[in-house]
């Protein structure tokens, strides 16, 4: 027998405390969180306002809004892309699930494309068979901060005339070609929440270059008015409008944050690596992967189990638990993203969205086919992942990406001692 795996009370590999949080805080966001306290605009402010200005500079946009929220984002998105009622949107069958649902908010209809398997991403070879007369857009989502092919998708999407909106809520300095997503599609969602790559506590950001969408996107933003609230404004709904602004204090932490980004993402990526690097060849598991043109933020360093190796031929996502909770035990923080791939949640499988079966029982829509066993990918990917964002991040080194390896390969090695291996 090989080493005694800490569930079965062996010694951890991760010794407890060894993991820092995130995001590491310093004198940079005190005094600029401060500053905005003891100022006298606490809701759309000055530093909402700068934002704004240095978000659209970092990403190498024209315009950035910056919003309560990366799902707000999303629906300003959807909306000022023009999708409305009857409207079919096309986005993956994996991913958050507002990814999807933000295509509800505004009466158009969610039409899932399996992923990849490789790059977890939307399979780009399924995309045109999944659009109809009715398609308006398609939403891709750089899961994990790997890039979608976007030089493809925009290819597909000009020959169809569609919108491509870019949800970046996990993908912040992720590039193709070197060149930064949320800069390819018409416009896109970034998120500031406490798990992300820039942590405004919660917050967001929709990015364009396009005038005409800004101006959508702002009116839905605030009550369904055309002004900001630093401009004069009139008090006047012109549209339907929701209130997705942001407020001055967590734009202040998110200002302060943004000046150590470079810095965060070149530390999670030196760690990333160095965890890939000792995890080559372990037996049963499947690494993540960065393709040749592609440049991974590591966000979430997503494994799969090779269960079909290992001869398991029961409950994939049960015995697959049975792996993270013996790599929790030797204080490895890995987990699940997520355990039901969106077209099996229960608001698509019910379509339960405003009640009385709206959207998709509006005038307007035709039936959408949910059927989970469309997805078969994205299904085997869900139930067999796991996946990592703390040990990988500042404060963290490579000393704990080295452990995290050494955690990972025990149980991988001695699989044998779990029940049912
Ligand atoms: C891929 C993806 N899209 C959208 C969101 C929504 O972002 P938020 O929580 O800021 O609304 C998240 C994260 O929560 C996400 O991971």
């Amino acid at each position: 027998m090989g080493e005694l795996l800490a569930i079965k009370g062996g010694p951890r590999s991760v010794p407890e405390g060894a993991v820092g949080n995130w995001p590491p805080i310093d004198d940079v966001d005190r005094k600029m969180v401060l500053a905005s306290l003891e100022g006298d605009s606490h809701t759309y402010g000055p530093n909402c306002r700068a934002l704004e200005e240095e978000f659209a500079a970092w990403n190498g946009n024209k315009y950035a809004i910056t919003t309560n929220s990366g799902t707000a984002a999303l629906h300003m998105c959807v909306a000022a892309c023009d999708c409305g009622p009857g409207d079919e949107v096309i986005v993956p069958a994996y991913s958050w699930s507002s990814s999807a649902t933000c295509i509800l908010h505004h009466n158009a209809l969610p039409v899932f494309v399996d992923i990849d398997y490789d790059t977890m991403n939307i399979d780009v070879n399924k995309i045109e068979e999944a659009i109809t007369q009715r398609t308006k857009a398609i939403i891709v989502v750089h899961l994990h901060g790997l890039a979608v092919d976007m030089p493809r998708v925009l290819g597909i999407a000009r020959r169809h005339g569609l919108r491509v909106i870019e949800d970046c809520c996990q993908a912040h300095g992720a590039m193709v070609q070197e060149r930064k997503v949320g800069t390819w599609g018409d416009c896109a969602a970034f998120s500031f929440n406490q798990n992300k790559c820039l942590c405004s506590g919660e917050g967001g950001a929709l990015v364009t270059d396009d005038e005409d969408l800004l101006a959508r996107a702002r009116q839905l933003w605030s009550f369904g008015e055309t002004r900001t609230p630093a401009e004069s404004r009139d008090y006047h709904a012109y549209a339907l409008g929701w209130m997705y602004r942001n407020n001055d204090l967590t734009a202040a932490f998110g200002r302060a944050q943004l000046t150590k980004l470079d810095g965060y993402l070149a530390q999670t990526r030196a760690n990333a690596l160095r965890l890939h690097e000792l995890l080559q060849g372990t037996p049963n598991l499947i690494l993540p992967h960065e393709p040749p043109g592609f440049h991974h933020n590591w966000y979430n360093f997503t494994m799969r189990f090779d269960l079909e190796a290992l001869g398991h031929g029961g409950d994939a996502a049960d015995f697959r638990n049975k792996i993270v909770a013996a790599m929790q035990a030797e204080g490895v923080q890995t987990g699940l993203w997520q355990s039901y791939i969106l077209p099996a949640m229960t608001v698509f499988q019910a379509q339960n969205g405003y009640g009385r079966g709206c959207p998709w029982s509006c005038p307007h829509a035709t039936p959408v086919d949910y059927s989970v066993d469309r997805y078969p990918v994205a299904q085997k990917h869900c139930d067999t992942h796991t996946g990592m964002t703390n040990p990988l991040r500042p404060p963290n080194g490579l000393e704990v990406a080295e452990m995290t390896a050494a955690g990972i390969r025990k149980v991988m090695e001695n699989i044998d001692q779990l029940e049912d291996a």
